[in-house]
C-alpha cells in the first residue's frame, strides 16, 4: 500500500509516498482503508518537534514512520476479538498517536479509541474534522457560557477557532470573532455575532468587557489579552504563542489555583464518545465542516507546506481515494 512516510524528521520535504507493507488488525483493533485523512498543525508539530510533541501528548517516545490524526473511510477487516465494526462500515474520528497514522492507504487502529460510524450526511473529504473540534469542546465547555456572557475568539478562522465558534453558538451568550477581513462572512456564519477584522482600528477601539478570551490561534498576546478581559474574566488558549509569552502566567494561574489562564484538554479516553457527539451534531445540521482545500495523497509535502504557514482556514484535506464518493 501507498503511505506517507517519514524516514528522518524535519521539514515538510521529508514526506514521501512510498509502497510499505498494509498492515494487519490486532485481536481488538480494526483496519480502515482511509478515502481521505488531513494534515494539521499537530502533524507539523510532530514532523519538526517528534520527541517533545510525543511527550507531550503521552504518546511515549518510538518514532512513527506515518503521521496523520483525522480520518474518513470504510472498515476493511477486524481482529478476532473486535466486535463494535463490521468491513463495509463507514466511519470517521482520529486515530491516535499510539500507532501509525492515517496519511496512507490502510491503518489500524482499537476499536474502542475514537472512531465512530460516519456522519451519514457528508462525503469522505468533508468528515476529516474532528481534531480540531476534539480541542475547541473542552475549552468551550469549561468557559460555561450562559445568557449575558461575552466571548471573544481570537484567531476563528482556523481549524480550532471555527469549531469553538460552533460549539459556543447554541448557548445564548454574545460572541465576537476576531479574524482577518477575508474571514468575517465565515464566522459570522458560523455563529458570531459580531466579526472583527484584526487589522482595523475596530479591534483596537474593544474595551475589557469580555468575560471569556479565546485566544484559538496563540498570537494575542499579554497586552491585548490586558485591554479586553474583564478584571475577573477567563483567558484559555490553545497554544503558548511566540517565546511561550502565556507560559508564565500559565504557571502562576495553576501555581494560585485562580483559573485566569488555562488550557482545558479532553479528558483522556473521551475520544469515541466525543466523536460519537460530534457524527449527531454534525447530522442534526449544528455543526459545519469547515474544509479549506484538498490535495492528494501523492502531493502531501505540499499540504504541510501550506499548513506550516499558519493560514489556513479550517480544515486541509488529503484525498487517498480520488474522485470523491457522495453520501
Ligand atoms: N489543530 C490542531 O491539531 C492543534 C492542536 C493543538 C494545538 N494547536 C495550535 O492551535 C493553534 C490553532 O490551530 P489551528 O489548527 O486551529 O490553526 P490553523 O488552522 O493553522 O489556522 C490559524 C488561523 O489563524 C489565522 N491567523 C493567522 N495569524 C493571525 C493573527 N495574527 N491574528 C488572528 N488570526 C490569525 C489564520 O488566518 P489568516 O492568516 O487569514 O489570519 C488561520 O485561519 C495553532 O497555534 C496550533 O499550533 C493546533
Amino acid at each position: 500500500m501507498k503511505a506517507a512516510t517519514i524516514l528522518r524528521y524535519g521539514s515538510p520535504g521529508v514526506v514521501e509516498v512510498r509502497d510499505v507493507p498494509k498492515p494487519v488488525p490486532a485481536s481488538h483493533e480494526v483496519l480502515v482503508r482511509v478515502h481521505a485523512t488531513s494534515v494539521n498543525r499537530s502533524d507539523c508539530g510532530e514532523l519538526l518537534h517528534p520527541t517533545l510533541i510525543r511527550l507531550v501528548s503521552g504518546a511515549g517516545l518510538s518514532k512513527r514512520r506515518t503521521l496523520g490524526m483525522d480520518f474518513a473511510g470504510v472498515i476493511e477487516t477486524v481482529g478476532s476479538a473486535a466486535s463494535l465494526f463490521k468491513p463495509g462500515d463507514r466511519v470517521y474520528g482520529l486515530c491516535g498517536s499510539g500507532n501509525d497514522g492515517a496519511q496512507a492507504e490502510y491503518f489500524c487502529m482499537p476499536e474502542a479509541r475514537a472512531i465512530a460510524r460516519m456522519p451519514s450526511n457528508l462525503r469522505f473529504d468533508q468528515a476529516v474534522i474532528c481534531e480540531g473540534a476534539f480541542y475547541a469542546h473542552p475549552i468551550i465547555e469549561h468557559f460555561g457560557l450562559k445568557p449575558g456572557h461575552r466571548l471573544l475568539v481570537y484567531g476563528a478562522s482556523g481549524a480550532i477557532g471555527t469549531a469553538a465558534l460552533q460549539f459556543a453558538r447554541d448557548r445564548g451568550a454574545t460572541i465576537t470573532a476576531v479574524v482577518a477581513g477575508r474571514h468575517l462572512e465565515l464566522v459570522r456564519s458560523l455563529g458570531a455575532d459580531i466579526a472583527i477584522d484584526y487589522a482595523t482600528s475596530a479591534f483596537d477601539q474593544l474595551g475589557p468587557d469580555f468575560d471569556f478570551v479565546l485566544d484559538a490561534v496563540g498570537k494575542l498576546g499579554v497586552p491585548r489579552l490586558r485591554r479586553l478581559l474583564k478584571p475577573r474574566g477567563v483567558f484559555a488558549t490553545t497554544d503558548l504563542g511566540p517565546h511561550a509569552q502565556y507560559w508564565p502566567h500559565l504557571l502562576w494561574s495553576g501555581i494560585t489555583g485562580n483559573g485566569r489562564f488555562v488550557v482545558p484538554l479532553a479528558k483522556r479516553g473521551s475520544g469515541q464518545a466525543f466523536v460519537n457527539t460530534l457524527r449527531d451534531q454534525i447530522e442534526a445540521g449544528k455543526f459545519i465542516p469547515v474544509i479549506d482545500r484538498s490535495y492528494p495523497l501523492a502531493e502531501i509535502a505540499d499540504a504541510y507546506r501550506y499548513v506550516q504557514t499558519g493560514e489556513k482556514t479550517g480544515v486541509v484535506v488529503i484525498a487517498v481515494v480520488t474522485g470523491g464518493s457522495p453520501a
